[in-house]
C-alpha cells in the first residue's frame, strides 16, 4: 500500500477513505493521530495492525464538539462537561462510561470510553466534516515516541496506512493529559500538558479532588515502567543535582545530550565537541521537541543518549513520564 500525503483540499477524498475502513493519521497540538471510524470493528481492527498494537491498550476517541459527547458517551457527569468547557478544546481526555455505538474493538472491550476534542486546525476541519467520531491513538508503531509532524508519521508508517494530512506540527509535543471521571474522585491517568496543578486549582474550587494514579507515581519515580516511547538506542537520565559525572564519559562517542539551557550554563567543564547537544530553553521547548530529536538521533547513529530529568512540576511532570519509560530501567546516573 503506498501511503500518500494529504492536504485539506483534499478532505472529501480522504473522508471517502475513511468510510471504507482505511485509516489516516492527521496532526493534533499533542502530537499525530492515526485515525478510523469509531464505530466500525473493521477499522480499528486496522488501525491496531498499523501499529502492532497489543489489542488490550484501547484508543482515544475524538470529537469535534462537546454536542458529541452523547455520541460516544452515556451517563456523562455534569463534572464532565465543566472540564471539557474550561480545556477543551485541547489537550486533555476523560474517561467516561462508553455508548453502545462506539466500537467494542476500540475500547479493547471495556465499558469505558476515553474521549478527546482536539484544538489543532486541521483536526477540527477533519472532525467536523466526518460522520462519525474518529478513534485515533498516536500514529506511532507500538512502543516507539510518537509523531510530532507529518515525515515523522510518514516514515513510521510508509506502506502501512492510506495516507497522512499534513498540518503544522504539534505544538505540544507530548500526548494529552489522561483523567477519569468514572468516580468521584478524579483520577489522573497520563499528565499532559493540562498540568495537575491546573486541574487541582479548578476542581478545587467546585469541590472536587483528583488523585495521581499508583501507575503514574510508580512511573515516574525509577523502578517498574512498562516499554513505552522508545528509541532505538539507551537514554540515561541525570538531574540538575548530579551533573559532574558527564565529565567522566566525555569520551563515549555518538552520544547525545538533551538538557535545559539553566542547566547546561551549570556544567564546570567543557563538553566533548563530537557529542550531539541539543539545548532546550525551558520545560515546553524540552516538550516540543522531545520525540523528533529522538529520532532525529536515531537517523544520526547515535548510540546513547542522556537526558535531563526535569523537575516534576507542571508540565515537568508529563516529561518525567514519558523520559522514564523512553529510558526503561536504565536507572538515574550520578556517577556514569
Ligand atoms: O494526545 C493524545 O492523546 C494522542 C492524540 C492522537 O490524541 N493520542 C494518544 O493515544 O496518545 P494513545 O492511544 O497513544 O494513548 C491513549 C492512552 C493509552 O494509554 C490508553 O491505555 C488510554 O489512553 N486509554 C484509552 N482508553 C482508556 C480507557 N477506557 N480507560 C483507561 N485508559 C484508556
Ligand atoms: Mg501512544
Amino acid at each position: 500500500m503506498e501511503t500518500k500525503l494529504y492536504q485539506l483540499s483534499d478532505l472529501t477524498y480522504i473522508l471517502r477513505l475513511l468510510e471504507q475502513d482505511e485509516i489516516i493519521a492527521f496532526p493534533t497540538e499533542t502530537v499525530f493521530g492515526l485515525g478510523g471510524n469509531a464505530f466500525s470493528d473493521r477499522a480499528c481492527c486496522n488501525i491496531y495492525q498499523a501499529k502492532g498494537r497489543p489489542s488490550d491498550n484501547p484508543f482515544i476517541i475524538h470529537i469535534a464538539h462537546i454536542d458529541q459527547l452523547n455520541l460516544v458517551a452515556q451517563n456523562i457527569p455534569d463534572l464532565a462537561y465543566q472540564l471539557f468547557s474550561r480545556f477543551t478544546p485541547g489537550p486533555l481526555t476523560i474517561i467516561l462510561p462508553k455508548s453502545e455505538t462506539v466500537s467494542p474493538v476500540a475500547t479493547a472491550q471495556l465499558s469505558s470510553v476515553a474521549v478527546r476534542i482536539p484544538a489543532h486546525p486541521s483536526a477540527r476541519a477533519l472532525l467536523r466534516a466526518c460522520p462519525f467520531p474518529l478513534a485515533a491513538p498516536s500514529a506511532n508503531r507500538s512502543g516507539r515516541p510518537s509523531p510530532t509532524n507529518s515525515s515523522m508519521v510518514m516514515k513510521e508508517l510508509q506502506g502501512r496506512i492510506a495516507g497522512v494530512l499534513d498540518g503544522t506540527p504539534a505544538q505540544y509535543g507530548l500526548e494529552s493529559t489522561v483523567i477519569s471521571c468514572l468516580h468521584d474522585e478524579v483520577l489522573l491517568l497520563r499528565p499532559g500538558a493540562v498540568s495537575l496543578e491546573e486541574l487541582e486549582t479548578f476542581l478545587h474550587d467546585l469541590g472536587h479532588t483528583i488523585r495521581i494514579a499508583q501507575h503514574v507515581i510508580d512511573a515516574v519515580s525509577p523502578g517498574m515502567r512498562h516499554a513505552h516511547y522508545q528509541p532505538a538506542y539507551p537514554i540515561k537520565l541525570f538531574t540538575q543535582e548530579h551533573l559532574s559525572f558527564l565529565q567522566s564519559v566525555q569520551l563515549q562517542e555518538k552520544t547525545g545530550l538533551l538538557i535545559l539551557k539553566k542547566t547546561y550554563h551549570q556544567i564546570p567543564f567543557q563538553l566533548a565537541a563530537s557529542w550531539q547537544v541539543r539545548i532546550f530553553t525551558d520545560e515546553k521547548d524540552f516538550a516540543r521537541q522531545l520525540y523528533q530529536t529522538l529520532v532525529e538521533f536515531e537517523r544520526q547513529g547515535i548510540k546513547l543518549v542522556y537526558a535531563e530529568l526535569p523537575c516534576c512540576q507542571g508540565l515537568g511532570l508529563a516529561l518525567c513520564d514519558r523520559l522514564q519509560h523512553a529510558a526503561a530501567n536504565q536507572g538515574i546516573s550520578k556517577d556514569g
